[in-house]
């Protein structure tokens, strides 16, 4: 629409009026946000605050109690996994997800293959048009893994590697299936500062690539330094929402969360 100039936010994702219940636990409540295109938001809160539960419901793996999540226009309340990621949402998951006993190289090619929806036997069969497109993906499948850092550990066994490596498989494994958004789940959780410094280097370069990105990340000087937005969880409810500066003075959150985060940071 020409009447919105360029540097005006877009909504892609809008969550809105979402809750959850476990029985009688409600997990979410009420929770409403946008992560417009391009930006990097962060949804950060103590642990059991809702911050998962909240990456499965925009995701498809559970259906809310109340409410709605959009994405580009679309309603996702009805749909499975593998159809988000089909409109371009992507996510990793807090535990690792990849394919522990085959290489690094052959988890990104099984990704690929989801996504081009070329079957087994056609591969097996080998047809012209296929060797090319097979081309086409090792191709694409060793750009990935440079994009995320890792081309050089392509013929290991993906369990062998460090568990930091592992998760930059894990956004490869999400970049595969070409999204326009990637919701990462406690990407540097495990990572020493090594490998979180090199994480935040590969958040920063695909924010520069226009992807629109959604953090769940307990590493506050990390979240502090790649969010455009901050939104802030406790017991399933946003208590704040604001650039990081903001957050960082919010009483409320540092009652909540950052004095405890603060403290458990001094501990180790
Ligand atoms: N499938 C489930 N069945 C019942 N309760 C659940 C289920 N999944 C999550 N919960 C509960 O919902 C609440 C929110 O959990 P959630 O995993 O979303 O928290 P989180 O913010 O991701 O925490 P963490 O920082 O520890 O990962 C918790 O009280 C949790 O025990
Ligand atoms: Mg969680």
């Amino acid at each position: 629409m020409n009447t919105i100039s360029s540097n005006q936010p877009q909504p892609v994702l809008s969550v809105e009026h979402i809750a959850v219940h476990f029985g009688g636990l409600v997990a979410i409540k009420d929770m409403s946000f946008v992560v417009n295109k391009g930006e990097v938001v962060s949804l950060i809160g103590p642990n059991g605050a809702g911050k998962t539960t909240a990456f499965n419901v925009i995701t498809g793996f559970l259906r809310p109690t109340q409410g709605e999540v959009r994405y580009l226009g679309n309603s996702l309340n009805n749909l499975k996994p593998h159809e988000v990621t089909s409109l371009g949402l992507a996510r990793t998951f807090q535990r690792t997800s990849v394919f522990q006993s085959v290489s690094v190289f052959e988890n990104v090619m099984m990704g690929l293959h989801r996504r081009g929806r070329s079957t087994l036997m056609d591969t097996l069969l080998a047809l012209p048009q296929e060797r090319k497109s097979e081309a086409k993906l090792r191709q694409l499948a060793h750009e990935l893994l440079e994009i995320v850092g890792i081309s050089k550990r392509a013929k290991e066994i993906a369990g062998a590697m460090s568990y930091g490596d592992q998760r930059l498989l894990g956004v490869a494994l999400a970049l595969a299936s070409d999204p326009s958004m990637l919701l990462l789940d406690e990407p540097v959780s495990g990572m020493n500062a090594t490998e979180t410094a090199r994480f935040m280097e590969l958040l920063n370069s695909l924010h520069k690539r226009g992807m629109s990105i959604l953090l769940v990340e307990h590493d506050v000087p990390m979240v502090m330094g790649v969010s455009d937005r901050i939104v802030v969880l406790n017991y399933g409810r946003i208590i704040a929402e604001g650039p990081p500066a903001a957050i960082r003075g919010n009483p409320e959150v540092i009652r909540a969360y950052l004095g405890e985060g603060a403290s458990r940071h001094a501990a180790h």
